[in-house]
């Protein structure tokens, strides 16, 4: 039987845009209370308004960069405050930084890839595991890609650190053996978000080209898939799922079209 997520508490970082904005819409309207964290503040509003609007029982927002220990802290101190128990977490934060092969590489594009996709999962782990309820059906889901499962050309740093983000799922999945607490990674491969746009820092054009043609997933067929993950019965885990579009048979193989068919 499906698992309500009426009223529970849902954290989700990287709210401000894309499928973390997309899944606090999909969560709201599942009536569920949220806690909303990332950087644009501005945007963070926006993404709990609609929320709100969708159905969330409540939407909260803070700023949390999850590159820093600090912030990740006085993140999770503000929500012990508000909440009585987390019930779902999604480490949704990060993205890609440049295409440069590894020969060309940039030591900030690589810090801040390692940085949020990594260490900020990590870390937000390790301060919301003591708010989270031991109770059936609580679960953690950690936003991977099909990078971290095959490697490509200019994707050195981002498939690391997705490669990491999976081992670190499977690592908390052995670690919460026996807690109830369940633990998920989705890894998507080609989603028309704002991730192409700061991949190629603010070339809107270049970004624009990277969907040219074909038909990617959207943020919402990813929020609709973490929704289905947390609503499943409390004994099952799905541990790992990969989602691709139908025009994507492998990482870099991506069906174009010259007209629209
Ligand atoms: N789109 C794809 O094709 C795709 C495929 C596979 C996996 N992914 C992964 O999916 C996740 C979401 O990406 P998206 O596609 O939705 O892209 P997006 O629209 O660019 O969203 C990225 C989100 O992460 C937040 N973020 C980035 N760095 C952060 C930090 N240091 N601290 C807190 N928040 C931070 C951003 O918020 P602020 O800038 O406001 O902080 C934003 O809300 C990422 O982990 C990405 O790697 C994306």
């Amino acid at each position: 039987m499906e698992f309500s997520l009426k009223e529970k508490w849902v954290l989700i970082t990287g709210a401000s845009s894309g499928f973390g904005a997309a899944a606090a819409k999909a969560f709201g309207a599942c009536g569920a209370r949220l806690l909303l964290g990332a950087r644009r503040m501005d945007r963070l509003q926006q993404s709990a308004e609609e929320a709100k609007k969708a159905g969330a029982a409540e939407a909260h927002i803070h700023f949390l960069d999850v590159t820093k220990t600090e912030s990740v802290q006085a993140f999770t101190d503000w929500a012990k405050e508000k909440i009585n128990g987390l019930h779902v977490l999604i480490n949704n934060a990060g993205g890609a930084h440049g295409q440069d092969t590894i020969a060309q590489g940039k030591d900030a594009d690589w810090e801040e890839m390692i940085q949020s996709n990594v260490l900020g999962v990590l870390r937000m782990t390790r301060a919301a595991l003591p708010l989270m309820a031991r109770d059936a059906g609580a679960t953690i889901i950690n936003i991977g890609s099909v990078a971290g499962r095959t490697a490509y050309e200019g994707g050195g740093a981002y498939c690391a650190a997705k490669a990491a983000e999976l081992q670190i799922t499977k690592t908390l999945r052995l670690e919460l053996f026996g807690s109830g607490i369940r633990v998920s990674t989705v890894d998507p491969g080609l989603a028309e978000t704002e991730f192409s746009l700061i991949r190629f820092k603010g070339d809107a054009a270049a970004a624009k080209k990277v969907y040219e043609g074909t038909n990617p997933l959207t943020a919402v067929d990813i929020a609709e898939t973490l929704v289905w993950i947390a609503s499943r019965p409390p004994h099952v885990n799905i541990d790992e799922l990969v989602i691709k579009p139908v025009d994507q048979a492998a990482v870099g193989k991506v069906f174009k079209r010259t007209s629209n068919r």
